[in-house]
């Protein structure tokens, strides 16, 4: 079993490189498929999910070659194949592999994808999707069948603007007859990046990163070259972080207005920020003041974002309160952070936390991949060692995560037991 080892209580400066984003690269890789030629996607995290999509894609028989940072993805020899449990419940992303393989071959088969548990989940959405577009949808247990003589373009209204559910239909519509409209589209960074990455092979989207996407359906996908956009959610982590034990700690290689409601919500509590052009250089302050948070779809607040955010309002002298409005059940982290010398309490989707509390090292378990995050945070901010357990969750998102932290001044180490 693999552990985290920390000694917090250290100032932390020089400079982090952000990598490419995790939930950007899980869609760019089964995006990639629907090529009808080679594709370069560079800017690749060394993620255990990116991985796992790896292993996918040899299933498929997908030729892949991965260099350092960059995948070339080559479908020539390509045959549609049936995904087993054993690959899609890895990772949730497992599921972009429906529209994808959908919008390729007009039929899928999949089970039902992983990830982290923090609420129920259901893929209802991208199924509806799928329908509207002219396909039939099966499921034996946790098998799904997705499958259609022709897909063609339709309008589809989102109850809910997923982001999961706008990557899936325009992957599924990219390659449909005629024209698909996605209202109440999600408007997430990853999603104009995917787009982008579609539209370089000759797709024709319009509107990603507003409410309303437009595709109109192509034949033929070229070869393009790509890159992955830095991950706005390593970047928060590690922005926030240095609030609470930088000493003028640069995270570098950023899109800061990807990040515009966190850095707005840490001037609000005090945080001592400069924000360049592709950097924000951070320092810790010696009081905050109390704030509320409430998750949000983009630009709202990320729900990503705010279980290391918890960690810093641990910090702040009064009453802070978190509301989490995306996932059901993204408070796990809150008993660790109580074990640590946190006061906080939970009713319905609130978290309210009582600070300033001083943290003092234990034992915590990383119960997903940003309660695992926090975890580090807390981590490295609390006084004497801290041991965190299920630290496989913080590896699938969180690339060089001890070679990143030691480098600017962390006792983190990563142990075998
Ligand atoms: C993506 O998940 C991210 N994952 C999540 O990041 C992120 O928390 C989430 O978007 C919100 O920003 C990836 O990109 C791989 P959604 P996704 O579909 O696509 C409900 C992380 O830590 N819903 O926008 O699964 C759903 O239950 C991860 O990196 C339906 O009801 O999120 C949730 O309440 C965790 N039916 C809400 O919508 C559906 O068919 C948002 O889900 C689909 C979603």
């Amino acid at each position: 079993m693999k552990i985290l080892e920390i000694e917090g209580n250290r100032n932390l400066s020089g400079t982090i490189r952000v990598s490419g984003a995790k939930n950007s690269c899980v869609a760019l890789i089964p995006a990639a498929i629907l090529s009808d030629e080679e594709v370069t996607i560079c800017n690749v995290p060394e993620l255990t999910d990116t991985d796992a999509l790896c292993e996918i894609l040899n299933v498929l028989n997908v030729d892949v070659n991965r260099a350092s940072e960059s995948i070339v993805i080559d479908t020539k020899n390509m045959k549609n194949a049936e995904i087993a449990e054993e690959y899609s419940k890895k990772l949730r992303a497992s599921y972009y592999f429906m529209g994808a393989l959908l919008g390729k071959y007009k039929k899928a088969v999949m089970y039902f994808p992983g990830g982290c548990s923090i609420g129920a989940r259901p893929i209802d959405l991208h199924l509806k999707g799928f329908e509207a577009l002219g396909a039939k949808v099966t499921n034996e247990k946790n098998k799904y069948t997705v499958e259609t003589e022709e897909l063609h373009g339709a309008n589809i209204y989102l109850d809910f603007a997923s982001v999961g559910a706008t990557i899936n239909i325009m992957l599924a519509a990219v390659k449909a007859k005629g024209r698909t409209v996605i209202d109440n589209a999600a408007k997430e960074p990853e999603i104009v990046n995917i787009a982008t990455f579609l539209n370089n092979m000759g797709a024709k989207i319009t509107g990603a990163g507003t409410s309303t996407i437009r595709i109109e359906g192509v034949e033929y996908l070229t070869k393009c070259f790509h890159e992955v956009i830095p991950d706005r959610i390593e970047a928060g982590t590690y922005i926030i972080l240095g609030a609470l034990c930088g000493n003028k700690l640069k995270i570098d290689n950023i899109i800061p207005e990807h990040l515009d409601s966190l850095l707005s919500k840490l001037e609000e509590v005090g945080v001592d920020l400069e924000v360049g052009q592709d950097y924000v250089t951070v320092s810790k302050a010696d009081t905050y003041k109390p704030t509320t948070i409430t998750t949000a779809v983009y630009p709202g607040f990320p729900t990503d974002l705010q279980q290391p955010f918890t960690v810093l309002l641990t910090q702040v002298s009064g009453k802070s309160k978190v509301v989490e409005t995306i996932w059901e059940n993204r408070f796990m982290h809150i008993p660790y952070l109580n074990s640590l010398g946190a006061d906080i309490t939970v009713k319905n989707q609130t978290a309210t936390i009582f600070g300033p509390t001083k943290l003092k090292g234990t034992s915590v378990v990383a119960t997903d991949l940003r309660a695992g995050a926090a975890m580090v945070v807390a981590g490295l901010l609390a006084e004497g060692k801290t041991t965190i357990t299920n630290v496989e969750h913080i590896l699938r998102g969180y690339e060089k995560i001890v070679e990143k932290l030691t480098d600017v001044g962390a006792k983190i180490e990563s142990k075998e037991i």
